[in-house]
This record gives structure tokens, C-alpha cells and sequence, in this order.
């Protein structure tokens, strides 16, 4: 059978575990050898213990498990070439030519290089002889797969990443805790969530949980947004309301491109309105816990595709990423998944945020 390697790269997200699992037992199922790379791309370079063949039980009571239990990192030493040239004989050495990732575009970028470079580094490990003419000859090509884990839900070509569901339950729950106290003590709470570039996770959050203001990336808050802010709150109280929450994404910008921070906000309400104001930065938390039963399903989906979209490649075919579309799982071209999604960070970066909210699309 094929010999094929998954691993977690970048931060984890929930529902990775239900990937990873998918792809051993599609595989086992499939009759190919399944090995697991810890550390991420780490293990890749230092081989040895880190690249280790999984059975059926190695990933049972996995899926209810926040995180990654294969380990994840971001690796220095891929984004050298001598580093690429370390992992290429690490897998040829145990037969690997197809990969699955799990990762964010930086993750899936560098597996789209190392398929580039594929041919030349294999060439250069003969020429080294530290692999035969047979071996050189056998593993020619490199099959990738990559699936997107990540909370932000910040790439182009699929509706939701893995983990972004559970993150939005992780917020919405504390938002939900945060609303009974700030009720009590008729204060307002500015509630700080991740996201990086993206305002995806904070939009959601303050739809479902009935904030009073968001700030996010892609609609940048107008210079005089102190003023609007203070008059929404106040309408607020005005009305009745004995609490506000406000929730800023942690990219949150104003309309010259600068941050606007949870200190800022408490700064412009409290001086202002005098509000008893506090801040509560979620951090980690969202990236913690267990995974959703939707981001379950989904890691599972995504992970079962991958395997059968590399058992059906041949040499013409370029790596892929498995994406959601309409509920449906499909495979997309991986490199211009992530040239949009670069093109989105331009857009941003450029100030041209109408632009960067269509070119995402769908996610
Ligand atoms: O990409 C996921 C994410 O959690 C972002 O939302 C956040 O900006 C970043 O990772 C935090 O990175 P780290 O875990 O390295 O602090």
C-alpha cells in the first residue's frame, strides 16, 4: 500500500484530532501504511521517533480532544532548504510520498514548495548516496493534501475552518457568563477576542450574544468613532439597559489603519460616560476545549476527502485543499487558495478593505 503521513502545523485548532483520525483510519481502511509526523514540520526535519506508523487504536478517544495530540509547532528549520532537504529523506526513507496537512496557509505554502523542490532534493540525496537509484526512481512524486485548521476562518476557498465553530462556542459562552455579572453591577464590558487579520470570529460573537458594538479588520471604525460609540451606549442605558458589552477583535483598526485596543475603548467610555468599565481579553481559552460536534463532523469529512483525493492523484496532479462549499467537501487547487488569501492581506495591509472582503468571499 501507499505510504502516507499526516501531521498538525501551526497553532491548533479544534476538531484537529478528528482529522488526524479520519486520515489514519481512511487510510488503514484503504490498505496504506499510515504514519503520524509529530511536532509538525519539526519532526518532518528530525525524523527518527518523530515520524512513527499509527494503527486503528492510535487514534481511538481522540475526537472529543481540543488541540492536537500529535503535537504542532511552527518550524524555522523547514523554511530552509537544507531543512526540506532533511525531511524529503526522512519520508523516502519510510516510503512516504503522499502527505495530509493540517495547517494554516503558512503551513500549506511551505508543503506547496517542498512539492516544487521535490524532484531536485531527491536528486541531490543521490547524488549525496544516501538514497539508491531505485528509491530515486520510485518516489518521484510528492501528493499533497492540506486541510485548513484554524480558528480565525480566515482563508479563501472554504466556507469554515476546522475549529472556528468551537471557538465561536468557547466566546459566546464567556460572553454569556460576562452579561449575567455585568447585568448585576450595570457595568460595561469590552470583551477581546483572536482572529489575527480577520474579524470573523468577533462579528459572529457580537451577532449571536447581542453586543452593542463591534470592532473589527474589515470595516474599519471612522476616525470620530469614539462619538458614535458613546451615543450607541447611551441610547442604550437610555432605554433601559443596565449593561453594554463591546467586542473588539484583536486586528480591530481605525480608519487610518491604526489599532484600536480594549484599552483604548475603556479609555474613550469611561472618560466620556463614566461607565464602570472592565476588559476581558478571552486569549488561549478559544483555542482550548473541545472541539464542537460540527467541527467533529467537519475534521472527519475534511480528513476521510484528503485521503481519497490522494489515492486517486496521478503525476499531473497538483496538491489540493479540501474545502467546505455549500456543505459539500471539495478539492481546490492549494496554491491559489493561498495566493487569495495573500491577496487578501494585501488588500488589508493596502487599506482597501472593500476589496479584501470580496476577494475572501465566502469564509
Ligand atoms: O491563528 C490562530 C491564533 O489563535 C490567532 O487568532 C492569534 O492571533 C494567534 O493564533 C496567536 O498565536 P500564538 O498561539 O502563537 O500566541
Amino acid at each position: 500500500g501507499k505510504g502516507i503521513a499526516v501531521f498538525t502545523s501551526g497553532g491548533d485548532s479544534q476538531g484537529m484530532n478528528a482529522a488526524v483520525r479520519a486520515v489514519v483510519r481512511m487510510g488503514i481502511y484503504l490498505g496504506c501504511k499510515v504514519y503520524f509526523i509529530r511536532e509538525g514540520y519539526q519532526g518532518m526535519v528530525d525524523g527518527g521517533e518523530y515520524i512513527i506508523e499509527a494503527n486503528w487504536s492510535s487514534v481511538s478517544s481522540i475526537i472529543h480532544k481540543g488541540g492536537t495530540i500529535i503535537g504542532s509547532a511552527r518550524c524555522k528549520d523547514f523554511r530552509e532548504r537544507e531543512g526540506r532537504k532533511k525531511a524529503a529523506y526522512n519520508l523516502v526513507e519510510r516510503g512516504i510520498t503522499n502527505l495530509v496537512v493540517i495547517g494554516g496557509d503558512g503551513s500549506l505554502t511551505g508543503a506547496d514548495l517542498f512539492k516544487q523542490e521535490w524532484a531536485d532534493l531527491l536528486d541531490e540525496l543521490l547524488k549525496d548516496g544516501k538514497i539508491t537509484p531505485e528509491q530515486r526512481k520510485k518516489y518521484n512524486h510528492l501528493f499533497i493534501a492540506g486541510l485548513v485548521g484554524s480558528i480565525d476562518n480566515d482563508f479563501c476557498g472554504t466556507d469554515m475552518t476546522i475549529g472556528t465553530d468551537s471557538a465561536l462556542h468557547r466566546i459566546i459562552e464567556a460572553t454569556d457568563a460576562i452579561v449575567s455579572t455585568a447585568y448585576s453591577h450595570q457595568r460595561t464590558f469590552i470583551m477581546e477576542v483572536m482572529g489575527r487579520h480577520c474579524g470573523y470570529l468577533a462579528l459572529v460573537a457580537a451577532l449571536t450574544s447581542e453586543a452593542d458594538y463591534v470592532f473589527i479588520p474589515e470595516d474599519p471604525a471612522a476616525i470620530d468613532w469614539p462619538d458614535k460609540l458613546c451615543k450607541k451606549l447611551m441610547q442604550e442605558r437610555n432605554v433601559g439597559q443596565r449593561l453594554n458589552i463591546i467586542i473588539v477583535a484583536e486586528g480591530a483598526i481605525d480608519r487610518n489603519g491604526h489599532p484600536i485596543m480594549a484599552e483604548d475603548i475603556k479609555k474613550v467610555v469611561v472618560d466620556n460616560l463614566h461607565q464602570d468599565t472592565r476588559i476581558t481579553v478571552l486569549g488561549h481559552v478559544q483555542r482550548g476545549g473541545n472541539p464542537s460536534a460540527f467541527d467533529r463532523v467537519l475534521g472527519s469529512r475534511m480528513g476521510a476527502e484528503a485521503v481519497m483525493a490522494l489515492m486517486e492523484a496521478d503525476e499531473n496532479t497538483e496538491p489540493c485543499v479540501i474545502s467546505l462549499d455549500g456543505n459539500q467537501a471539495v478539492r481546490l487547487p492549494l496554491m491559489e487558495c493561498v495566493k487569495q488569501t495573500k491577496a487578501v492581506a494585501q488588500a488589508m495591509a493596502d487599506k482597501e478593505w472593500e476589496k479584501a472582503v470580496q476577494l475572501r468571499g465566502k469564509s
